[in-house]
């Protein structure tokens, strides 16, 4: 079965080829400089530049994988959630597309995309699902942060959320109080490697709370009123190394500790993690590390396929089709704010 893939759910425009679990090609159009200057995502602008790339991105995409739209048997795009209008583009072109060719229309949940992506392999890129096995899975984003107990492959359930920020949004906010560029998450993992994660002590919200849920605003607030006081702090480079760090740590000590918990409490066996934050080292390290004394295996998702990217949506599509579920129909409504 061979399938192109296309994500339009927030900043990245991408299109992908997957033919029978493998990446022909993943095309990404970061969307990022636009939006820098603005400090965070305009929807508007994110509309406007997906109309103008997703066609070059989609021939791109075709021409790497060098495959052509005869040979196509299914077309999938992300259907939610994401920001109205930018699913919206993606969603209609694919749709357009498969009506075109008479081909099923596969639409994808984005979170559920996130959800299975440690189960792709690089070296070749390709999903491998012949490992996979129940766990409790962290999804952690710009826009979301998860923790699902996965039960078998397509059976899930959400266990926790974040009340407010995301995690990533967390790493973007805290990073432009002190004066880094959207999105701050890459950069705060830079200059964290060189800094003191002990050098300031910031809030750990709900480490100890009996749940599984994540709130990130507050971290974010008392970083602020830290640096509201102490306003020169971050103009000195160690400084603002030992600020990114211990901002930083604070994030992914919550994070780490309450998935291990989650896993330990509901017996699974394995813990994956996935999203654009999955990127971290920090996280990857202490993560990884936190199973490995508690017996857990470890999957984490590959950097390439953690932040949006239409191979991750590709995948899923070919492989609940193959499943026998998946087909939307083509007037179907987009649900942007779908829970997973
Ligand atoms: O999954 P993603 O590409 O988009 C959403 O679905 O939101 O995630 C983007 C988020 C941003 O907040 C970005 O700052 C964060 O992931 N991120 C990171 C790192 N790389 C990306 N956060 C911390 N450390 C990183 N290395
Ligand atoms: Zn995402």
């Amino acid at each position: 079965m061979t399938l192109v893939a296309i994500e339009t759910s927030c900043d990245e425009t991408s299109a992908a080829v997957v033919r029978d679990g493998c990446i022909l090609s993943n095309v990404i159009s970061s969307q990022t400089a636009i939006h820098a200057e603005y400090g965070g995502v305009v929807p508007e602008l994110a509309t406007r530049e997906h109309l103008r790339n997703l066609m070059p991105v989609a021939r791109q995409a075709l021409r790497e994988a060098h495959v052509t739209v005869a040979e196509l048997d299914a077309v999938a795009a992300t259907r939610g959630p994401g920001l109205p209008n930018a699913l919206l583009a993606g969603l209609k072109a694919a749709e357009a597309l498969a009506f075109s060719l008479r081909k099923p229309m596969l639409g994808v949940h984005h979170h559920e995309a996130h959800l299975y992506s440690p189960w792709i392999l690089t070296d070749p890129p390709r999903a491998d699902f012949t490992q996979f096995e129940a766990s409790v899975s962290l999804i952690v984003s710009g826009g979301h942060t998860l923790l699902v107990l996965v039960e078998e492959m397509f059976r899930h359930r959400v266990l926790g959320s974040t009340l407010d920020d995301a995690a990533g949004e967390c790493f973007d906010k805290t990073g432009k109080l002190m004066g880094l560029a959207y999105p701050a998450g890459p950069e705060i993992d830079r200059l964290a490697a060189a800094g003191n994660p002990k050098a300031y002590s910031f809030p750990r919200p709900m480490l100890n709370e009996a749940n599984d849920d994540f709130s990130f605003a507050g971290l974010k607030t008392s970083v602020r009123y830290f640096l509201e006081k102490n306003p020169a702090l971050p103009d000195d480079p160690q400084t603002l190394r030992d600020l990114c760090a211990s901002a930083q740590a604070a994030i992914v000590d919550v994070l780490v500790a309450k998935t291990v918990r989650a896993a330990r409490r509901l017996g699974r066996r394995c813990v994956t993690a996935s999203g654009g934050v999955a990127c971290n080292s920090a996280l990857r390290r202490q993560l990884a590390a936190a199973c490995q004394e508690a017996g857990l295996r470890c999957r984490l998702s590959d950097r390439k396929f953690s932040t949006d990217n239409a191979a991750m949506i590709g995948i899923l599509a070919e492989r609940k089709w193959m499943a026998g579920l998946g087909e939307i129909a083509v007037d179907a409504e987009i649900e942007p704010s779908w829970a997973l």
